[in-house]
């Protein structure tokens, strides 16, 4: 049986956790593969929002197995406070939610760690959502991290202990002024902990191998987005982890010969939260417009996004990394209203007209090239079908289909589960 992937194909927020919910009832596992609780997942169904951070995004239906893969970090004091906010809905964790041996934690120090980095950048700074995720992944990469599996081990608290040490003197060396009480945060730390470990640990990717053998429908569930992939992001105004589709290989131990769909989600523009280059971002009232209708805020900082046209060259360079197979446009509502709307088909850079995405997108040497299209005004919300949507969206969906060459399957009229239009 082959895995399923959905994910972000701009710089994030794009309402990855809304799709996995609409699509969850036709897969057996929904299963994350990488980030941490830097994520934001939001659901909305029956009046009530939900945002979900490292939770899979399939943990409100039943029948549903939910898996934290490998290439996740999880902080505990998050994932309990998730556990918490859950606790009305009478899930049944330890059933339900499976957490892979191999997924490493993020201790307190990391995030302090993250603090103190990003305070010795000053104007540099990436704009990290503070939440430790650089410094964990660089303990995994630099092979010092302690995984899920550890705390099954006795000496796990002297391994944390010389690790915490070890963080402690590297905070010293950014002299960075940030205020913490260590004894707080651990007490907080280890309490978490024991929570975590109520819930099951697995050897996620035999566990995944068994459920293709035996034909479950498997969801991998990305977070972020691909502008904020370790490689192919704007470097380095980019998360830590491999955001695209390869990254499902690396943080679920699936095979590349065992993907099959590959679900890209995208916004009808563009937004970005945090620094780094954003050429079709608006200063205007168009832009503000997009933030104060699209509710444009940070679902785990609450910090505005920063709002722009769609970016075609972007989102195609995006399509082609992770072999895309079909679309879904969010927030299509949020663009009604606007007489002309503005789509970037190319960039002006260093002078010359190009239609791939370069090096380096810095303002300096970018400038889009927009198509202008004629906008629509009516209210999409309460639109079930394709058949009710006004004859300029459906031209703006054949154009970005056209120039994307891959369908749109799902058009997002809304953040409820109903206000979705399937094509
Ligand atoms: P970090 O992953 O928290 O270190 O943040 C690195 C960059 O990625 C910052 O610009 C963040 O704002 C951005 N970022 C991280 N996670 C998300 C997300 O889930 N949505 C949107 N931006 C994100």
């Amino acid at each position: 049986m082959a895995v399923d992937l959905l994910l972000g194909l701009q710089w994030g927020d794009e309402g990855k956790g809304k799709i996995v919910d609409v699509l969850t009832k036709d897969y057996d596992i929904i299963a994350r593969f990488q980030g941490g609780p830097n994520a934001g997942h939001t659901l909305e169904f029956d009046g009530i929002k939900h945002v979900l951070h490292t939770i899979p995004s399939g943990i409100f239906h039943e029948d549903a197995i939910n898996l934290v893969g490998n290439g996740v970090v999880i902080d505990p004091v998050i994932f309990k406070r998730e556990l918490n906010n859950l606790e009305q809905y009478n899930i049944d964790f330890k059933e339900k939610l499976l957490i892979s041996r191999k997924a490493h934690l993020i201790l307190p120090t990391h995030r302090l760690l993250d603090a103190a980095s990003e305070a010795s950048k000053g104007k540099a700074k990436i704009g990290s959502t503070l939440k430790g995720i650089g410094p964990t992944y660089m303990d995994k990469t630099g092979r010092n991290g302690i995984r899920v599996g550890d705390l099954e081990l006795d000496d796990w608290k002297e391994r944390y202990n010389s690790l915490r040490d070890k963080h402690l003197a590297m905070i010293d060396f950014y002299n960075a002024e940030i205020e913490y009480d260590l004894t707080e945060l651990e007490v907080e730390f280890f309490k978490s902990v024991e929570t975590l470990k109520t819930l099951t640990f697995i050897d996620s990717e035999e566990y995944l191998h068994q459920a293709q053998r035996t034909g479950k429908t498997i969801l991998a569930e990305g977070a972020q987005g691909s502008l904020l992939d370790i490689d192919f992001g704007t470097y380095p105004y980019v998360t830590s982890s491999t955001t695209t589709a390869a990254g499902a290989c690396t943080g679920l131990g699936v095979a590349p010969t065992k993907i099959k769909e590959v679900f890209g989600i995208f916004k009808a523009y563009t937004t970005r939260v945090g620094s780094g280059p954003f050429p079709t971002e608006l200063f205007d009232e168009a832009g503000e417009i997009m933030g104060r209708v699209g509710n444009e805020f940070g679902a785990t900082t609450g910090r505005p996004h920063r709002c722009g046209w769609l970016d075609l060259v972007a989102l195609k360079y995006a399509v082609h990394v992770n072999g895309v197979t079909q679309l879904m446009m969010m927030k299509g509502d949020v663009l009604s209203g606007f007489d002309t709307l503005k789509v970037c088909t190319a960039y002006k850079y260093k002078g010359e007209r190009i239609e791939h995405f370069p090096y380096n997108i810095e303002a300096e040497n970018v400038e889009p090239v927009y198509t202008e299209m004629k906008g629509w005004k009516a209210d999409l919300t309460k639109m079930t079908k394709e058949s009710e949507l006004p004859q300029e969206m459906l031209d703006y969906i054949h154009f970005l289909e056209k120039e994307l060459e891959v369908p749109i399957k799902i058009v997002s009229v809304g953040p409820d589960r109903k206000q979705t239009i399937l094509r």
